[in-house]
């Protein structure tokens, strides 16, 4: 029988933890947890994600602060937002959502977050405490922390003797992934669109993680029987059968013939998309215990 993992569930017990957790520190220091959403233009699925972050914000007892900037805002403007929100004492975490419009450069943005506040993990800071391991020093990327909460609870915390093969080399999920499982004793490949025959490569997999952003790339005969396949990807596709011209969201694999195959398999969505957002709270929350000492 094929483990669908329930992802809403495993979150909500996160959910659970930091709130206990923010609760207890404001009994204890006075401190309520500050988060900062920064969102800039007008893309819906990236307000709808916004929405749902500062909603969570706010459902933790968080100070939840949501900045919505318009599509013609300029580099210096958001590089001064950023600045502000850095040195509100109030705020732990700043979350600047990507992509950026193209007339901005997300880089130097994220790179002048204070490593402190950088819940998503990506200044250059975080990213290299966790390339060296330091894994408890600095801040986790969120998507990639929370997979592999599902990976641990399917296969422990050692990963000894297990091929895990992640498609997608970005700095906001392939890359830190990689690092994570890498840390736990995996022998780690990191495929993407270069690489030459994916489906082999895949095949090799204990453990698959996919984020490609390729609607169901990863068909059955891609998955090693009784493998674990983590689905990073949130696609929208127009779904004629449904005939009422409106659209659905499917991930990077094929659910229905990799769930044939997998012994474990997170759905889309309902499976890494809610751990996301949980990881984030679970971020700010640390963030705001380390800065009250
Ligand atoms: N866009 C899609 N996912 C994310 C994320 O985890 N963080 C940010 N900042 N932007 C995103």
């Amino acid at each position: 029988m094929t483990t669908v993992i329930d992802g809403k569930q495993v979150a909500a017990s996160v959910i659970d933890a930091v709130k206990t957790a923010s609760q207890a520190l404001t009994e204890e220091t006075g401190v309520k947890t500050g988060l900062a959403v920064v969102i800039v233009g007008n893309d819906p699925a990236s307000h709808a994600y916004v929405s749902s972050k500062s909603k969570m914000a706010k459902e933790c007892g968080f100070t939840s602060v949501q900045h919505t900037l318009p599509e013609e805002t300029t580099q210096e403007e958001l590089a001064a937002l950023v600045q502000t929100l850095n040195n509100d004492a109030s705020l732990h975490g700043i979350l600047v959502q990507l992509p950026l419009p193209k007339h901005l450069n997300s880089e130097p943005i994220i790179q002048s977050i204070l490593p402190e506040k950088d819940v998503d993990g990506l200044h250059v800071v975080n990213a290299g405490k966790l390339a060296t391991g330091d894994l408890d020093g600095g801040l986790v990327s969120c998507t990639p922390a929370g997979a592999m909460v599902f990976v641990k609870r399917t296969h422990g915390e050692d990963l000894s003797g297990l091929n895990a093969v992640v498609i997608g080399r970005s700095n906001l999920f392939g890359k830190p992934m990689a690092q994570l499982l890498l840390a736990a004793n995996a022998t780690v490949t990191i495929a993407h669109s270069r690489t030459k025959d994916l489906a082999a490569v895949c095949r090799n997999a204990d453990i698959l993680v996919a984020a490609v952003g390729r609607p169901e790339m990863v068909k059955a005969d891609w998955v090693k029987p009784g493998a674990t396949v983590i689905d990073v990807g949130i696609n929208r596709i127009a779904a004629p059968e449904r005939g009422d011209g409106k659209t659905r969201l499917v991930g990077d694999v094929a659910f229905a013939e990799c769930a044939e195959v997998a012994a474990v398999i997170t759905p889309v969505p309902g499976g890494v998309g809610p751990m996301t957002i949980a990881m984030l709270m679970a971020n700010t929350v640390i963030a705001a215990y380390r800065k009250a000492g």
